[in-house]
């Protein structure tokens, strides 16, 4: 496995495999890994020749006052857990390198943006689309692996990958989830031991909505004001937002349908956690 700092470096290695044939598989990512990252990186060993992981704190997604400066980074770590699922090459590049002085360009994509994760974190998902513009285009793929776990992020890739007609095939990644439930983050190492336990409230929320989803509980309202109910009780927990939305619009819905997810966004403490689910079976 061979670590490359550089972009250009980067580029002319991708650019090189391309023209030998080679199917390129990326899977981007801000490091500190965890099972979530691994089994994208396996599915990329699969699906791929060369099997290329980003590891970048990328700092026009951060907003201020957010963790950007906190955000867990070891690149040794991380190395070894790369190398050992099969991983080619890791590209970590530093931020003066992808935004040079005099950087000017930035993507957007409207709509999808705009709403939960969007309407909390102003900026966000245009430093997300940047980056991940800019990462493709160094890394040429010809297959990139995105979890679900980010599940706004993931529909907004994909509608900006089709809007600028980026010859990459994205691929959505199921949720890995530790035994007890609790998604797995690389924020999940900002909790202590009784946040962890109050950051359960995350699944059980989930659980219970399929529950009453199962049981015929078509009301939107229901469903919502039922797991409000269980967030509240938890001390440190904040509601950011609690929608049920259309999986493909993200449209807010009345009614429980086939493509309803919902999607929480919850503070434990000074720690922001996400989570989704569609709420029928698929
Ligand atoms: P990061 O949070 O490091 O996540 C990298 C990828 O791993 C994302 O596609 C994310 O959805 C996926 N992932 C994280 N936790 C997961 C879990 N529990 N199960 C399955 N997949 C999981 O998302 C980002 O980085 C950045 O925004 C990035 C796309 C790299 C752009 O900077």
């Amino acid at each position: 496995m061979k670590i490359i700092r550089s972009v250009s470096e980067m580029q002319q290695r991708c650019l090189a495999a391309r023209e030998a044939g080679q199917r390129i598989a990326f899977v981007p990512t801000m490091g500190w890994l965890h099972e979530g990252h691994l089994s994208l990186l396996r599915e990329g060993r699969e699906r791929g020749d060369l099997l290329v992981l980003s590891i970048f704190v990328n700092p026009t997604q951060f907003g201020q006052g957010e963790d950007f400066e906190s955000y867990p980074r070891d690149l040794s770590r991380d190395a070894a857990l790369a190398e050992a699922v099969g991983t080619d090459i890791i590209f970590a590049p530093e931020a003066v390198d992808m935004y040079p002085r005099g950087y000017a360009s930035y993507v957007d994509v409207e709509g999808l943006t705009e709403v939960l994760c969007g309407a909390s974190r102003p900026g966000h998902f245009r430093g997300v689309t940047t980056v991940v513009t800019k990462l493709f285009t160094i890394v040429q793929p010809h297959i990139a692996f995105f979890g679900r776990k980010d599940f706004q992020q993931l529909a907004v890739i994909r509608r900006m990958t089709l809007d600028l007609n980026l010859p990459v095939e994205v691929v959505g990644m199921p949720i890995i989830r530790e035994a007890d439930g609790l998604a797995m983050s690389s924020r999940n190492v900002y909790l202590s031991d009784d946040q962890r336990r109050q950051a359960l409230v995350l699944s059980r929320s989930i659980a219970e909505a399929k529950r009453l989803a199962a049981g015929g509980e078509r009301d939107v309202a229901a469903i919502l004001a039922g797991i409000e109910e269980m967030i509240r009780v938890e001390p440190e927990a904040r509601i950011d937002y609690l929608q049920i939305c259309h999986q493909y619009t993200l449209a807010q819905q009345q009614r429980i349908d086939a493509d309803s997810v919902l999607l929480l966004a919850v503070f434990i403490g000074a720690t922001r956690l996400i989570d989704n689910s569609l709420l029928l079976p698929e």
